[in-house]
């Protein structure tokens, strides 16, 4: 095994094409160079270990033994508000995520979602308008927008960033009206939400305090200004999810703190993942122009082209933060109680064990279930409002955009190792119907 090749994984270098590295891990399934953390990257060790109970998500499970060097931070979570439910362990996660799922009506039945699909068309559809007229109306991004549309002649044929002028304001858009939040507030949260995103990587360069304070600060702000919000919902409800878990009566509901920490999970989650898929998913299909040819025939193909995208390219790559509560074995040998985890999901999507062909992206495979979006108790809470999101912006990108191409590829990358995407996607077209 090449030495440092977790420092290598982490390493923005190579941050546009990781799956080399990984199938490098493979080779030892469970990995762990003497120090650092144990690094599970095979699919059926991945799969059991996100179902095993014996896993803990809760940071304060972690020994000192177990102190991951690569981590370099101490959490600052607990400091400023409490845990969201992604980092809590049962009781308490099932009764969060319960609670937390009421508004969406019965389980399993993403009633908010679906009837959310109206507000999804036309904010796509405005989102292109927007980039065919030279225009742009996704504020402030903070996400280093320049507020212009096409730089070219309003016909959609000059230079279009895909991140900036679609993937990103789309999810942020929707996210802010399923929680209530404005939209025209996203300057503000958007660079809270960036640095708490950024802190799930580990970082062996951070200096491990100044790392946990910035990290608290973000976390303590975002609270605050959602604290304001949560405090206008009370007095004055509204049609939205922020209204619905502020009314939460009796015993059985959460507590201020909870609300809290439950919103800035569900406004981070819902602002940093679905803009990767959305633009690997374009990038992926550029890449394989027969692809988008067909997508553009055939708009149903986006489902199993979104889950394909899943496998092939998440935006997740990584969780670096379980660690067992007893000592367990996986695949012979044995991780001690409190040594800190990651499970690397890109990895196991690309295990070839599992997948044949995986470095193919088919988006007519017939067995795709992949890890993109967890599995077990974590399994993402977002996952019906993420599917519908990419499913309708790839058909309607693949729909409108005449033949449309590649500027720069590969593209510029976020920072970011664990939530893994382009910065920039520079596209050129011959026109947007
Ligand atoms: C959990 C991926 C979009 C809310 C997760 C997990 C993954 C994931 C891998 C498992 C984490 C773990 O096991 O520790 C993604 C991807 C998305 C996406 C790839 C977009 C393409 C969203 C959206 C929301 C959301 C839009 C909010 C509306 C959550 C929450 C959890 C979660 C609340 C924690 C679930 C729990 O701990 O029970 N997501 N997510 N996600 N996701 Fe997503």
């Amino acid at each position: 095994m090449k030495q440092g090749i977790l420092t290598d994984i982490l390493d923005h270098a190579n941050r546009a094409n990781p799956y080399p590295l990984y199938e490098e891990l493979r080779k030892t399934p469970v990995y762990h160079d003497g120090e650092g953390p144990y690094v599970v990257s095979t699919y059926h060790e991945i799969h059991g270990l996100l179902h095993d109970p014996r896993l803990s998500s809760e940071e304060r499970n972690r020994t000192a033994g177990g102190a991951d060097p690569l981590a370099g931070e101490e959490e600052a979570e607990g400091a400023t508000l409490p845990p969201s439910f992604l980092k809590l362990d049962p009781p308490e996660h099932d009764r969060l995520r319960r609670l937390t799922n009421r508004p969406f009506g019965p389980p399993h039945s993403p009633h908010r979602i679906e009837s959310m699909r109206g507000n999804l068309d036309e904010t796509v559809k405005n989102l292109i308008d927007d980039i065919a007229n030279g225009t742009s109306r996704n504020g402030s991004s903070g996400n280093g927008s320049s507020g212009n549309g096409t730089s070219g002649n309003g016909a959609g044929t000059g230079r279009i960033d895909i991140v900036d002028q679609f993937s990103y304001p789309f999810p942020v858009t929707m996210i802010c009206r399923l929680l209530g939040v404005p939209r025209e507030d996203e300057a503000r949260f958007h660079v809270w939400a960036d640095t708490l995103a950024s802190s799930l990587d580990p970082d062996p360069s951070a200096d491990p305090a100044e790392r946990a304070k910035v990290t608290q600060d973000a976390r303590m702000e975002l609270g605050m200004y959602l604290a304001g919000l949560i405090e206008e919902r009370r007095k004055d409800p509204r049609d939205d999810m922020l209204s619905q878990l502020a009314a939460g009566q009796g015993d059985d509901s959460m507590s201020t703190m909870e609300l809290l920490s439950t919103a800035a999970l569900l406004l981070i989650a819902g602002h940093e993942t679905t803009v990767n898929l959305i633009t690997n998913g374009m990038l992926t299909l550029l890449r394989n122009p027969d692809e988008l040819q067909r997508l553009r025939a055939e708009p149903g193909l986006a489902v199993p082209m979104v889950e394909e995208l899943l496998r092939f390219e998440p935006p997740v790559q990584m969780l670096p933060q379980r660690t067992p509560l007893v000592d367990i074995e996986v695949h012979g040998v044995t991780i001690p109680k409190g040594a800190p985890m990651w499970l690397m999901l890109a990895s196991g999507n690309r295990d070839p064990q599992r997948f044949e062909n995986p470095d193919h992206f088919d988006p007519d495979r017939r067995d795709v279930q992949h890890l993109g979006l967890g599995s077990g108790i974590h399994s993402c809470f977002g996952a019906p409002l993420a599917r519908l999101e990419a499913q309708k912006a790839l058909s309607e990108l693949a729909r409108r955009l005449e033949n449309p191409r590649l500027l720069e590829d590969p593209p510029p990358y976020r920072q970011n190792a664990v939530l893994r995407g382009p910065r920039h996607l520079m596209i050129a077209c011959d026109g947007i119907r």
